[in-house]
């Protein structure tokens, strides 16, 4: 859907919801691509390669540090190739940017960055302020020419100040994972309120092009089946009842959409049971499992049933659909 330049983001402000999870499987599928983990907690970045805080390779944090700090040198060449530490990716011309847990302190610096710009004049004020807002999408263009990358995924923190405010700036469409929970909802209603509140933290400071991301999809995680007898591929309850209440939202804020149809913004992905445990303690894409696997995690005998195939598709489907 997608042209290839498209930077796509997985943003919600919760946590726990799946953004990493679908981050994860979702460059599995991609080609071509740079993936960026900009959240502190380094979850995708350990899934790509488990001692990615002992190896000496850049990350997000040294790439934007001089933005913000001035007097530390520009990086290039920090983007991994995954498939070296990372055996499932093998064939697949996939990089990734590591996090760092440097990025804790990012939102104080570039409060501080912000507010010294400010105190220029004239048009420079302007530019300074772009250069900064901008610097991640700026970087992560050069360095997609370097890998011949045509798509960028970025992963993101549950907090929006620091690297998640770039992320918006980097990326032309979100990808928003919202669990089947009333304070997932709550904070899709946050987020939007900051897409579209002048005082947000967003809203407050503008690009010179008022840049705002559009909202291309709501993945709908953890979604659950009834089990009534007969009833083949009906949402439960509480799964309908959510759903609703986000296609409501959707129809509310439909100008923050990239279409003017609510119900093609809503995607179902069900709850990944003990598929999503293995894929964890294996940093093993979902896509690579099949029914009937099984191990121990913590010392309880942990199986992949057939409904991984199920998730599978709703995963492929997704990726159709982004790219
Ligand atoms: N669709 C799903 N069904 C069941 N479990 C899931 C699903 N998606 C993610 N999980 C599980 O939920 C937990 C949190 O997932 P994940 O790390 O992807 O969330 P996150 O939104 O990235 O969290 P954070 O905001 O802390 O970075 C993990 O244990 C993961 O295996
Ligand atoms: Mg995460």
């Amino acid at each position: 859907m997608y042209p290839n330049s498209i930077l796509i983001l997985f943003s919600n402000l919760r946590g726990g919801i799946g953004k990493t999870s679908l981050a994860f499987n979702l460059s599995f599928l991609a080609n071509n691509a740079l993936i960026v983990d900009t959240c502190p907690q380094g979850n995708l970045s350990y899934f790509f390669n488990k001692d990615y805080q002992l190896s000496p390779s850049l990350s997000v944090n040294d790439i934007l540090r001089p933005y913000f700090l001035p007097g530390f040198g520009f990086a290039t060449n920090t983007s991994q190739y995954i498939a070296e530490t990372n055996k499932f990716f093998e064939g697949k011309n996939n990089y990734f940017i590591k996090s760092s847990n440097e990025l804790y302190i990012l939102p104080s610096q570039m409060a501080n960055a912000l507010v010294q710009a400010r105190t220029i004049m004239g048009s420079a004020q302007e530019e300074m302020i772009d250069k900064m807002l901008y610097s991640l999408k700026s970087e992560i263009q050069k360095e997609k020419q370097i890998i011949n990358a045509d798509k960028c995924l970025i992963d993101t923190s549950p907090f929006f100040s620091g690297a998640t405010h770039l992320a918006w700036h980097a990326t032309d469409a979100l990808i928003i994972p919202v669990r089947t929970d009333q304070q997932s909802i709550n904070s899709l209603r946050l987020l939007l309120d900051i897409l579209t509140n002048p005082n947000s933290e967003f809203r407050r400071t503008p690009t010179s092009d008022n840049h705002t991301p559009k909202i291309q999809m709501i993945v709908l995680t953890h979604c659950g089946w009834s089990t009534v007898a007969g009833a083949r591929n009906i949402p439960n309850q509480q799964t309908k009842m959510f759903l609703k209440e986000i296609y409501n939202l959707i129809a509310r804020q439909i100008s923050l959409f990239t279409t003017s149809n609510p119900a093609n913004h809503i995607v179902m992905l069900d709850d990944f049971l003990g598929s999503g445990r293995m894929s964890t303690a294996q940093s093993k894409p979902i896509l690579c499992m099949n029914s009937g696997e099984t191990m121990y995690i913590n010392r309880v005998k942990t199986s992949v049933n057939e409904s991984v195939y199920k998730i599978q598709n709703e995963l492929k489907f997704i990726h159709n659909s982004i790219w």
